[in-house]
């Protein structure tokens, strides 16, 4: 059985009669070029596409036609009176970008894929495919799309024995003992994957990974894979531990003021980038968590940071600096810490580094505020950090749609220049005019059948890919062209899914850290729920640093009479988050510590609307699972029981968590549960 494997390309047979015929009239003449490997794999791809979706094959033509139903080539390649009609619309596309048009070419009607770069004919060819999977009627058409983003990027936390750090779905893609001679089939659908969604960088090590990596013998191997990438328009990024000059290299110190240790990283990225000319740079963790930096040596971020960025600057590369950071050695309020260190910063870094910086300013959580970085770091581009892989979401066991809570923090207002701020703006650029821009996510792939473990986990890849390309896009249009393209375009299969989809992230909310709470893991594995460590060597690990609970009530506070982490947002946010009046209530107890007979919005005591919050994600659930019942008769058999089975272990799992939260808590509100609320098992 190799249900999903084929991801959202699986380009089943169109059934419908008319629209099988208008696309055969489509490509029943195409024009394509096929003068580099990235045109030869629009070429595969339409191959592999059209014999699928219409039980032929399309036919080619050597050079543009008259009658050519289908051209596709660069703009500056097209006839002179095809460019003249499509001029305009060149205006306004950017490099990575693309057109899909029916114009006329000598009186006839003719459908152009055109782009500035070969990269935009294959974004091109893959929306058309996908258009076509998903029933568009395409007899006339017209769209213009560019990606917003610069750099759309996936970071592997995949080590070199193919473990992978919080991944869900096996063991990692690349078999780097096998390579370089072994080209697995498995590199080239995952660029094809990649690329049918826009996404064009990809970090292939863990930002905790050792140093091994950039050594001669493994290098070949990154080649290798490299090159497969560069034909679907990826280019490869490495982590790069900041100790690699004493490890590899032999130096007694990694100090990014030393000159041995700059030239050392100065022949590092010659001796990359002989090998791999468009390599794209290095993603650093560094003083986070016991990895090593620049601190170890009485430097700072900007030193070590910027000491990279000079060995890469001769060949383009970047360097991505992450502002993951917080210290056991410091008091401070976890969510303040990263601010606190970064704001400094700003402007002082080099023009090829981006500081990355998780979406939340403590870590993944199911629901967090945006980090308060975003929007007040004016002068320094920002690379968002989102989490694919489902490390504090149920992992690939629970079905969440992740699009919903990126869609979220994308859309909120930093207000740090004006109504109007949002994260989006702050990442495309827009906003303080960045041209370097970029959003990473961390990979939720693996060696898994299905690529993502959970069937519906591979939205959640899609959909990051989606926002990456444009962060206005919505989830719920994500969610439909996910569930189109992957089992079927009918009304009454995708309208009950869809909502099932948008509905999956409140539950697991609800159901894990409703009202704001956030942190309450057990220990590790962030899998079940833990709300009662408190024994950990480090206090900032204890979920009872986070929730706070005592018999007088429950929550963070974080307005001025606690660790006024409010204060690093823009005033007209710090206003609403310090009043438990203005305050969403979906961030209440991150922001606030409040008793438990605190009435809530729709008058009802903190305790009973905790509970009742619990109780409605396990409701939730049981929605999602009679939605997916009705959904059986367009599922095979198989499709059907793997996420059923699936669904009633979420089901249990939420349960569990609504049992295990609420019996805990309850020793401290000493509540009965409210009426609504089941029962513990
Ligand atoms: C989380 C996660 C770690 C990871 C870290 C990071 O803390 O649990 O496994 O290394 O984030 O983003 O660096």
């Amino acid at each position: 059985n190799l249900d999903g494997y084929k991801l959202w390309l699986n380009y089943d047979k169109i059934e419908d009669p008319q629209l099988a015929s208008d696309y055969s009239n489509l490509v029943r003449s195409i024009y394509l070029s096929n003068s580099s490997d990235i045109l030869k794999n629009a070429q595969n791809e339409l191959g592999r596409a059209i014999p699928r979706l219409l039980e032929k094959n399309g036919s080619y033509t050597a050079t543009i036609q008259p009658e050519n139903t289908l051209i596709i080539e660069l703009f500056e390649k097209l006839p002179s009176d095809l460019r003249l009609q499509l001029e305009n619309d060149f205006r306004t596309t950017n490099d990575e970008g693309f057109l899909i048009k029916t114009i006329s070419y000598k009186s006839n009607p003719v459908t152009v894929i055109s782009a500035k770069k070969d990269i935009g004919i294959l974004y091109g060819v893959f929306r058309l495919l996908h258009l076509m999977q998903t029933h568009q009627k395409l007899t006339t058409i017209d769209l213009i799309d560019s990606p917003k983003v610069k750099l759309r990027m996936l970071d592997h936390w995949d080590n070199l024995d193919r473990t992978v750090e919080r991944g869900y779905a096996g063991f990692s893609l690349w078999n780097w003992q096998k390579l370089p001679g072994y080209i697995d089939q498995r590199y080239i659908d995952y660029a094809r994957a990649n690329a049918s969604i826009g996404i064009n960088a990809t970090v292939l090590t863990n930002v905790n990974a050792n140093a091994l990596i950039l050594n001669p013998m493994y290098l070949d191997k990154v080649e290798a894979l490299a090159t497969i990438f560069r034909s679907y328009g990826i280019q490869v990024y490495l982590t790069a531990r900041f100790s690699a000059p004493i490890e590899l290299g032999n130096l007694k110190t990694a100090d990014p003021l030393d000159p041995d240790v700059q030239n050392w990283w100065k022949n590092k990225a010659a001796e990359i980038y002989k090998r791999i000319p468009d390599f794209g740079g290095f993603l650093v963790k560094a003083n986070s968590e016991g990895q090593p930096g620049p601190q170890n040596y009485g430097r700072n971020h900007v030193d070590g940071a910027n000491m990279m960025a000079t060995a890469l600057e001769p060949y383009g590369g970047i360097v991505i600096w992450r502002a993951f950071v917080y210290s056991e050695h410091d008091d401070t309020d976890r969510a303040k810490q990263a601010y606190d260190e970064f704001l400094p910063y700003d402007g002082k870094f080099m023009d090829n580094v981006l500081v990355q910086v998780k979406n939340g300013p403590i870590d993944f959580q199911p629901r967090e505020p945006f980090h308060p970085l975003f929007g007040a770091m004016k002068q320094t581009p920002l690379v968002i950090e989102f989490q694919i892989t489902q490390e504090y979401l149920g992992f690939s066991t629970h079905l969440v749609f992740l699009p919903k809570l990126f869609e979220e923090v994308l859309d909120a207002d930093t207000f740090q220049k004006g109504k109007g701020s949002t994260v989006s703006k702050v990442i495309d650029g827009s906003l303080y005019g960045n041209t370097l821009t970029g959003m990473a996510g961390v990979a939720n792939i693996g060696t898994d059948l299905n690529w993502t473990g959970h069937p519906f986990a591979q939205a959640n890849w899609y959909g990051f890919g989606r926002l990456a390309w444009n962060p206005y896009l919505s989830a719920e249009t994500i969610a439909e062209e996910w569930l189109k393209a992957t089992y079927s375009s009918e009304k009454a299969f995708v309208e009950p899914l869809k909502k099932m989809m948008i509905t999956s992230r409140e539950a697991v909310v609800n159901y894990m850290t409703p009202l704001g709470l956030h942190h309450i893991f057990d220990t590790g594995h962030h899998y079940g729920p833990g709300p009662w460590v408190d024994d950990l060597g480090r206090p900032d690990w204890n979920p009872v640093y986070y929730h706070n609970a005592d018999y007088n009530g429950i929550g963070f506070d974080r307005t001025p009479t606690g660790s006024n982490a409010t204060e690093q947002y823009a005033k007209e946010l710090e206003t609403i988050y310090n009043d438990t009046r203005k305050i969403p209530e979906k961030y209440l107890l991150w922001f606030h510590h409040l008793p438990w007979d605190y009435k809530l919005k729709n008058g009802i005591d903190l305790w009973d609307g905790l509970a009742l919050k619990y109780q409605e994600g396990v409701n939730q659930v049981k929605d999602m699972i009679t939605t997916w019942k009705n959904a059986k008769p367009y599922l095979t058999e198989g499709q059907f029981k793997e996420i059923n089975m699936l669904l009633q272990i979420q089901l249990k799992e939420a349960e569990w968590w609504r049992d295990a939260c609420l019996l805990y808590f309850q020793t401290f509100s000493q509540r009965p549960l409210p009426k609504g609320v089941d029962k513990p098992a």
